[in-house]
């Protein structure tokens, strides 16, 4: 009988791979995914623990989901309710307490036994159903192998798990160990997405550029000689990865950058602070001049390459000099986008016992708004800098307005353009018109256009038109 599944994720985009995947070990039980929690018979929520108001939001979301299972109830129906992910591996025995009518609660590492799960839970007196281990099989050896696809850009977990114990982090505690797929698994994937329609595939992992999977010879490979045989796939036009370590951009994946045309020129580099003093009490594992040595290896084989980061303001005993160090290194090495964080006290992870040394709100506000700022500037000046010029486009969704398709540059810049829906899935030359702090907007070149278009050449010019904003 089929029966509808809802899931909602928060987090990074390796909780997007896993929802995607939880979807696929749920179909031969009859789940059809929907795009909402009405009416569904099974609601997932897949959660992050990284900051404090995620696991917040999981409980509020919790207490609505609630209502809606005992109006289902009510009316004689049953609705499976689960919360999964990195707020259930690291609170699980909380929410069973807090919210009995949680039916199963189950870790990142456990997904592939659902159909098991909810077997249980529906049988006359099955009870609830906490999973929370970390099974010494890996899960990736039970996922089905025909997945329902994701798109013409997809995501392909190749390294989970995370072994550098950051003292702010509850990643190494919520994910794992880490863990590297064997590549032939991985190529396998990837073939499989591409079939079903994928032209971009982003690899991830929690320290993805620390990958050594076991190789079809039986060596192992790092990362840069995985993108190298990925990149042998017809029809895949682009290779992204995330999220990588600043001490694990090794020579070989340095020189991938240089000698992979898929391989975009893009790389989110997350380095937390500018200041040693902070470096070293976060365990990062290596320091600024450390980071600048590397981003100069990476822009002397790639210099286009556009650099991303994390930064977190306001970790304990942060002293403004410290902080001024985090500013000058923004500004020495100048990023196209970038993500900044108030630092947040995390249950069990060394620096939340840091108590006498924790920096106050408003001293982290403040900070934070300087540094977003600084960021802000740079990012709009990046984008500004490509006006006039015409750069390939993957299009992969709507626009937010009637008549716009979205997509990305090589280096991952949203771009807006009025074009028909018929542009979706292809990759055509746009000449860039207008730049803000966190998109672009132009038009479909022409004669480009009508070669990667299937339209005639007076229809494509008549469609590059328009500025979107
Ligand atoms: N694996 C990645 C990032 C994982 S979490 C890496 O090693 O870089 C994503 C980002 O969240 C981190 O880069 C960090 O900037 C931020 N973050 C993690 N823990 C945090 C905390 N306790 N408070 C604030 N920000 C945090
Ligand atoms: Fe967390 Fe550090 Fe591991 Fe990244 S490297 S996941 S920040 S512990
Ligand atoms: Fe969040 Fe877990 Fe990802 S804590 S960032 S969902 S690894």
């Amino acid at each position: 009988m089929s029966k509808t599944l809802f899931i909602k994720t928060w987090g990074c985009q390796m909780n997007a791979y896993d929802s995607a995947r939880m979807a696929d070990v749920l179909a031969p039980l009859g789940y059809r995914p929907t795009d909402s929690a009405d009416g569904a018979d099974m609601v997932i929520l897949n959660t992050c623990h990284i900051r404090e108001k995620a696991a917040e939001k999981v409980f509020s979301e919790l207490g609505r989901l609630r209502e809606l299972k005992s109006e289902r109830a009510d009316q004689g129906q049953r609705v499976i309710l689960a919360v999964a992910g990195c707020v259930a591996q690291a609170e699980g025995a909380e929410i069973m307490a807090r919210a009995p009518y949680v039916d199963i609660v189950f870790g990142p590492q456990t997904y592939h036994q659902l159909p098991e799960m909810v077997d249980r839970v529906t049988r006359p007196h099955g009870g609830r159903v906490i999973r929370t281990d970390f099974p010494p099989d890996s899960k990736f050896d039970s996922l089905p192998a025909d997945t329902a696809g994701q798109g013409v850009t997809a995501f392909l977990s190749v390294q989970e798990g995370c072994d550098k114990f950051c003292t702010f982090c509850v990643v190494p505690y919520t994910r794992g160990a880490e863990f590297s797929r064997p590549a032939t698994s991985i190529v396998a994937e990837a073939q499989r997405l591409v079939a079903a329609g994928a032209r971009e595939i982003t690899l991830l992992g929690q320290n993805v550029n620390a990958y050594h999977g076991e190789a079809p010879d039986g060596t192992s490979w790092g990362l840069g000689r995985l993108i190298r045989m990925l990149a042998d796939i017809p029809e895949l036009a682009r290779l992204r990865y995330t999220t990588s370590h600043p001490c694990d951009m090794d020579d070989d994946l340095i020189a991938a950058h240089a000698t992979v045309p898929q391989l975009m020129p893009f790389l989110h580099l997350p380095v937390q602070s500018g200041s040693n003093r902070v470096l070293a009490a976060m365990n990062r594992k290596h320091d600024s001049d450390d980071y600048r040595r590397i981003v100069e290896r990476i822009r002397a084989a790639r210099p286009d390459l556009a650099l991303s980061s994390d930064f977190i303001v306001g970790f304990p005993d942060e002293q403004e000099r410290d902080f001024e160090d985090t500013l000058r290194l923004v500004d020495e090495i100048g990023f196209a986008q970038a993500y900044s964080f108030k630092y947040s006290p995390r249950p069990g992870t060394p620096a939340a016992g840091m108590i006498r040394n924790q920096i106050p709100e408003q001293v982290k506000i403040e900070r934070l708004a300087a540094l977003q700022d600084l960021i802000n500037r740079q990012q709009l000046a990046y984008n500004r800098s490509f006006i006039g010029r015409t750069v390939p486009v993957l299009f992969d969704r709507r626009g937010k307005r009637q008549g716009q398709i979205m997509g990305r540059t090589p280096f991952m810049q949203s771009v807006y353009v009025h074009a028909p829906d018929r542009g979706l899935a292809t990759i055509a030359e746009v000449t860039i018109t207008g730049a803000h702090a966190n998109s672009l907007s132009g038009t479909l070149a022409g004669t480009a256009a009508a070669m990667t278009l299937p339209l005639v050449p007076a229809r494509a010019a008549a469609m590059a038109v328009e500025v979107a904003s």
